[in-house]
């Protein structure tokens, strides 16, 4: 929460396939800020014997984005209010060549 990664136990790490519909969920908390960056999630995602996409997603309206040089306008999460939170979805279209 206060931007810092846990670089000993690893937490708020993982690793996670999709169902048959390519479907992924996964339960987090707001990542915190750190100098000269906005706030954002570090992915990687893989079609099945597809290149490995190391990429990130971004929140929208954040202050930093626009001070952020690797921030992309593309890689905004669609956030939505519900009862017990924040929503963020992402749709990844991957080349499977
Ligand atoms: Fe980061």
């Amino acid at each position: 929460m206060a931007g810092v990664y846990d670089n000993d136990g690893y937490r708020l790490r993982g690793h996670q396939f999709t169902d048959a519909q390519g479907r992924y969920g996964f339960e987090t908390i707001v990542p915190g800020l750190y100098p000269g960056r906005t706030r954002h999630f570090h992915l990687k995602v893989q079609a099945p014997g597809g290149r490995i996409l190391t990429t990130q997603l971004y929140f929208p309206d954040e202050a930093g984005n626009a001070r952020d040089r690797i921030f992309s306008p593309e890689l905004l999460l669609a956030l939505s209010e519900g009862e017990t939170g924040a929503t963020g979805r992402f749709d990844f279209v991957l080349d499977r060549g």
